[in-house]
């Protein structure tokens, strides 16, 4: 019997460790605001038109956070969902992590800030930034605390304000990005469903082709730097988009063999939401149908950390994620960063 047919596909990791250990996603949850961004109201903005958006990423409309709204506030109504439909309390929580490009700011990290705004008094919090990669990283960061026996109950958060980063001047990229936060409790859930695998990686050879020149210490604020526009973000998109086929590929490969399992067993493959053209592709080459791929960005953009997380929330919602199903996560963002991460839900 092939290693992808073996009935025990299962990581043992899934059942427990050698500590008894399993990690389970206890509830998803997500947040978008409500001010909607078309592509006929970007037409008004910047020389494109919503045939040259739709034909070259899929992107209908995107979200906007309000001018008072924070990567925080975002963070935090996705995390209140989550939790909700985990049916835990605040003070349950041990661990946030949140995944973001766009902090509200350089610090305290917006950790501290959602802790604070949902009122987890007990938890440790603290910021990882993986770019569009972020929430597999904070999942696979907040299920070793869990396996470890260091802390029972994580929250993990992606949440980004890209507006508040995006050129609006730039058509190359302001038509791509959106708003919005995705949450997960994971706790230890002994025998039950869990997270199967999570897989990493990264590049820093190829930072160049997706980066913000300005802001950090390398490039503080400045007049001069407000004036050379180096506080947005800056993308080489053609490099990108192969990068980006090539790593989700290889990383969601790299799940499947870690879980002994073929594309054919995953219901539901939930990739990073940045172009639809990057979605196809991918699905193409792992031998997936159409189908089993869950996309949203028609309506969010590229809400970078948030995406998966989003669209994980969404596709549960409406029922496409049943109790039991295989999903499959696979990301890429700046760094250049990738990941992919197999779900028993
Ligand atoms: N409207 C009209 N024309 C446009 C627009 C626009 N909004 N944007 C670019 N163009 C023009 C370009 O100027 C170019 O014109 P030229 O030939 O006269 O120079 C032409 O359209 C073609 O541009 P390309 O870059 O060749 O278009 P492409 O087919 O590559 O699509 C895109 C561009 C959508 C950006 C694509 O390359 C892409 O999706 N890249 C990957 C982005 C991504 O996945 N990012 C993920 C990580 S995000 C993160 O980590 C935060």
């Amino acid at each position: 019997m092939s290693p992808t047919t073996h009935p025990s596909f299962r990581n043992p990791r899934a059942r427990h460790n050698f500590l008894g250990r399993t990690c389970s996603i206890t509830g998803v949850g997500s947040y978008i605001p409500e001010r909607v961004l078309t592509n006929a109201d970007l037409e008004k903005m910047v020389s494109t038109t919503d045939e040259w958006i739709t034909s070259r990423t899929g992107i209908k409309e995107r979200r906007i956070a309000a001018a008072n709204e924070f990567t925080s506030d975002l963070g935090a109504k996705a995390a209140q969902k989550a939790m909700a439909n985990a049916g835990i309390t605040a003070d349950q929580i041990d661990l946030v992590i949140v995944a973001t490009i766009t902090p509200d700011m350089p610090f305290p990290s917006t950790a501290c800030l959602v802790q604070r705004k949902i009122g987890a008094t007990r938890a440790a919090a603290f910021d990882l930034e993986a770019a569009c990669s972020g929430f597999i990283y904070a999942l696979e960061i907040g299920q070793q605390f869990i396996m470890s026996r260091t802390y029972d109950t994580v929250l993990v958060i992606g949440a980004e304000k890209l507006s508040s980063i995006v050129d609006w001047e730039d058509r190359n990229t302001c038509v791509l990005f959106g708003d919005g936060a995705g949450a997960a409790i994971l706790q230890n859930r002994p025998n039950s469903h869990g997270l199967l695998t999570a897989v990493m990686g990264a590049d820093g050879n190829k930072s160049e082709l997706l980066f913000m020149p300005g802001g950090g210490s390398k490039c503080p604020a400045t007049h001069d730097s407000v004036n050379a526009r180096l506080h947005y973000l800056r993308m080489e998109g053609k490099e990108t988009f192969k990068n980006a086929v090539q790593a989700m590929c290889t990383a969601a490969q790299e799940a499947l063999r870690r879980c002994e399992i073929d594309i054919t067993r995953i219901k539901c493959i939930i990739p990073h939401q940045a172009n639809r053209r990057i979605i196809d592709a991918v699905a193409d080459r792992l031998g997936a149908t159409p189908e089993q791929c869950f996309i949203n960005l028609h309506h969010t953009g590229n809400t970078s950390a948030a995406s998966v997380a989003i669209a994980l929330d969404q596709a549960i919602e409406s029922g496409r994620i049943q109790r039991g199903d295989l999903v499959l996560l696979v990301v890429f963002g700046a760094g250049l960063t990738w990941g992919a991460a197999v779900i028993e839900w």
